[in-house]
């Protein structure tokens, strides 16, 4: 029987946690990722690593893709680039069906390479330079105008190309979401937006057939949808009356909920976000009750963290551990925000690969960085952990393959899991010679290195 050090515990009343188990003894145990052992991802691929599920992604695209199918006769996802556009991960959701959503040029030549087609491209964003708007032009992709400038810049592409161009216009409004996201798109309530609209009806250019909106991320309010669907359907009833245009889709962004854990909430993600199915049903029920009898534009939803999150998991060693001065226990991971951006704003849930001993207590986990802002959770209740214990981090699978930092240490390798087990590595960790490849040292910089001296 292994020592273990006794401990004095200040006995306290309404310690249950009114969720379940006693928070002093309750172990969240994980030694397998779809039944791949802990032990021999990290064996074959190091610590620390991105491990993302080919199954837990395609069957969440199907369940969520399903809901508005059951519903509405025309829906189409775009896959939101931005969350995670890593080519394995894009790959397997274009298979599913998905067309892509980007938001840069970058984006857009990443889509174009794997090999979806111009007119499969919804080019969202702030910034789409003249070339880019002009290839996404030639190529037909399904450009959403951001602001007055855009129309400005796309009427001089019309020029060029000598043809009128087919775009969308992205809106901003009140939806009872707070931050409303109004720096992006036309505004509705102030009659921005119809302004735009005469303007491209005026300069007869551009030919509008498409409305979008992306209210925000990670909404937990499920009537905020029903009231965007609402105004954007009821806007293009306007416009089409008024103006003649043709809006062929409603395009409502993404922003659904994945089961994260948003800090500073209360209620566990199971308890505070509502279910899909609901969010399906508002968003349906709101086109039936606006749109005209017979028509059916086509619906096009860009969630990302709903599809994505909950398929990656990030494995981390323990490398460390240390008492802090105001007495709390503290270990140092080899995997820090560098790797984990989003744990600014969300508490992972942290799961560990062994049976370990003693009592809980809440315990603060860094990363490996030199920096005081390496925190990947302020304070959860753990078991004393031994030097090794695999930490499994989760849900990481949205924004982290795309926000991360080459920042003090390389990036770690990210591998697939496939359907029959496989594991397919995705993403090869980085060296020093990827980091550099782009740094130019001037010849006067070059640090001559001198010989020893005989007699040194
Ligand atoms: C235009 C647009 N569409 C889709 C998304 C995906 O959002 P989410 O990951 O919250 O579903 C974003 C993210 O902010 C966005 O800006």
């Amino acid at each position: 029987m292994k020592y273990e050090k006794p401990v004095i515990t200040k006995l306290q009343s309404g310690m249950m946690n009114k969720f379940g188990s006693s928070p002093l003894y309750a172990r969240k145990i994980r030694t397998e990722i779809d039944s791949v052992p802990i032990a021999e991802l990290v064996g074959k691929f190091g610590s620390p690593l991105y491990v993302f599920s080919e199954q837990k992604l395609r069957n969440r695209y199907r369940e969520l893709y399903g809901l508005f199918q059951n519903r509405y006769p025309q829906v189409t996802f775009g896959w939101s680039y931005k969350t995670n556009y890593l080519q394995a991960i894009c790959a397997v959701l274009h298979q599913e069906g998905a067309i892509a959503e980007v938001v840069s040029e970058m984006e857009y030549d990443k889509a174009r390479k794997l090999g979806i087609p111009g007119n499969q491209i919804i080019f969202n964003g702030p910034h789409k330079s003249m070339p880019a708007l002009e290839k996404a032009a030639k190529e037909g992709a399904k450009i959403n105008i951001d602001h007055m400038d855009e129309i400005f810049d796309l009427e001089k592409v019309s020029d060029k190309l000598k043809k009128k161009i087919k775009a969308g216009m992205r809106l901003n409004m009140d939806t009872g979401i707070h931050p409303q996201w109004s720096r992006f798109g036309f505004n509705l309530e102030s009659g921005q937006a119809l302004d735009a609209v005469k303007r491209m009806a005026g300069a007869g250019k551009i030919v509008l057939n498409g409305l979008h909106c992306h209210i925000g991320t990670y909404i937990l309010e499920p009537d905020a949808y029903a009231v965007e669907v609402e105004k954007m359907v009821q806007f293009a009833n306007e416009v089409e009356e008024q103006f003649g245009f043709n809006i062929e889709y409603i395009d409502i962004g993404g922003g659904l909920p994945s089961q994260s854990k948003l800090k500073g909430t209360y209620l566990p993600p199971e308890v505070a976000i509502p279910s899909l199915d609901s969010y399906a049903e508002k968003i349906t029920d709101a086109l039936y009750r606006n749109l005209k009898p017979g028509d059916f534009p086509e619906l096009i939803l860009e969630n990302g963290r709903a599809i994505v999150d909950e398929a990656g998991s990030m494995i981390t060693t323990l490398f460390a551990s240390k008492r802090l001065p105001d007495g709390r226990r503290a270990y140092i991971t080899d995997a820090g925000v560098n790797n984990l951006f989003t744990s600014f704003w969300y508490k992972f849930n942290i799961e560990v690969d062994r049976e370990l001993s003693g009592l809980n207590e809440p315990s603060i986990i860094y990363g490996p960085l030199c920096m005081n802002i390496d925190v990947i959770d302020e304070g959860s209740l753990l078991p004393p952990l031994e030097r090794g214990t695999r930490l499994i981090i989760s849900p990481i699978g949205a924004y982290n393959n795309t926000q991360w930092m080459q920042f003090i240490e390389y990036r770690p390798n990210v591998v697939l899991i496939s359907e029959n087990g496989t594991v397919d590595l995705i993403r090869v960790s980085e060296s020093l010679e990827d980091i550099e490849r782009n740094e130019r040292l001037p010849g006067r910089l070059i640090i001559e290195v001198k010989k020893p001296e005989k007699n040194d």
